[in-house]
């Protein structure tokens, strides 16, 4: 393998974390410490393509900072900082923006359906995000990105990226001593059996900061009585549990909680439906309701521990990003000399 081995990920930072975001992506960050070295970032700079509040923004960083530490993952072991305090990340975004072609990004089908219909009202980030998410892997030449469904455009976007960039400037990459190319080639890392956690309303939605009912979501802050609450509303329907997986075809919200059930519980779907096939939805959401405060309510009393002492996290994202910043540097260092800028 030439290229070392390296994860690299992003949690956009505006507000509202939920259990999809703790299932979906933050337990398998969590799991990948054991195998690789991880850089784990806080994208504010993706964040602000859309409007945000600034005193929200500050917050919602260090909430989502917050989340990382106690959901277990090693700032010391591994690296957790804020895109934003590593300006190499935006450099060589600027780079990237004149690799990639207009005819790739009108391509990204996130930017049709955030843009919506009044697309010439979009920032030109939004626009622009896809090279900027490639410039944040590609910075640290990571090999692995830990992603959802919803990012694997963008990440075949990065590797395009590479690609285009290994091929244009080959003789100056060649020249550098690197025969592999410069930069590596990305692979996803989806991860298990709730990567799409759905909304607790309407099975057939993802769970969303933005679904204007509370009830649609257990927020990463919510107390062991909301989170009890909220799952006695969850929608279901009148059959009972299945005892197989094909039984959940056609049963999006039943479908749903049994993944989440198996998610919190590390257990499979099937394995799962074992013990409560044949259940009514009551029982079934009474063991739910104990397992889901039990897995959660430690996670959030440790965010709350956390932010209340705001200096603490901004100490650990500073220690971070100064880490992160000897690595980018290295790489936008090579990147100059590749492109031809002249540098002292
Ligand atoms: N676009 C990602 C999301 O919205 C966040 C992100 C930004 C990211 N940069 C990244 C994810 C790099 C993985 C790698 O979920």
């Amino acid at each position: 393998m030439a290229f070392k081995e390296r994860v690299f990920s992003g949690v956009q930072p505006t507000g509202n974390l939920h259990l999809g975001n703790y299932l979906g992506a933050i337990v398998n960050f969590v799991k990948l410490q054991a195998t690789y070295e991880c850089v784990y970032c806080v994208v504010d700079m993706h964040a602000i393509t859309v409007w945000q509040d600034p005193a929200e923004l500050k917050k919602s960083i260090r909430e989502v900072t917050a989340a990382f530490l106690a959901a277990g993952i090693d700032p010391k072991k591994h690296i957790v900082f804020n895109q934003s305090q590593v300006s190499e990340h935006a450099e060589l975004a600027w780079v990237f923006n004149c690799v990639a072609r207009l005819g790739w990004l009108n391509r990204m089908t996130q930017f049709k359906e955030k843009a919506g219909k009044d697309r010439e009202n979009a920032s030109v980030g939004l626009y622009a995000y896809p090279n900027l998410m490639a410039a944040d892997i590609l910075i640290y030449r990571a090999t692995h990105v830990p992603i959802g469904e919803d990012q694997r455009q963008h990440l075949e976007l990065t590797r395009d990226i590479a690609q285009k960039f290994n091929n244009d400037f080959k003789p100056q990459i060649d020249a550098a001593g690197f025969p592999d190319g410069f930069f590596p080639l990305a692979e996803g890392l989806m991860s298990g059996p709730a990567t799409r956690v759905m909304s607790l309303r309407d099975g057939s939605k993802k769970m969303s900061k933005s679904d204007p009912s509370d009830y649609s979501r257990i927020a990463l802050s919510d107390d062991a009585d909301a989170i009890a609450q909220k799952i006695k509303k969850a929608k279901t329907d009148p059959e009972p549990l299945p005892s197989e997986e094909k039984g959940l075809e056609g049963r999006p919200e039943a479908d749903n909680l049994v993944g989440i059930f198996a998610a919190l519980a590390g257990r499979s779907r099937a394995d799962v439906l074992g013990e409560y096939g044949g259940a009514q939805f009551s029982t079934f959401k009474a063991a739910l309701i104990d397992l889901a405060v039990a897995k959660l309510s430690p996670i959030t009393s440790e965010m709350n521990r956390l932010t209340a002492d705001p200096g603490h996290i901004d100490a650990v994202l500073a220690d971070g990003s100064a880490r992160a910043k000897v690595l980018a540097a290295e790489t936008m260092a090579h990147v100059k000399d590749i492109v031809g800028f002249v540098r002292g």
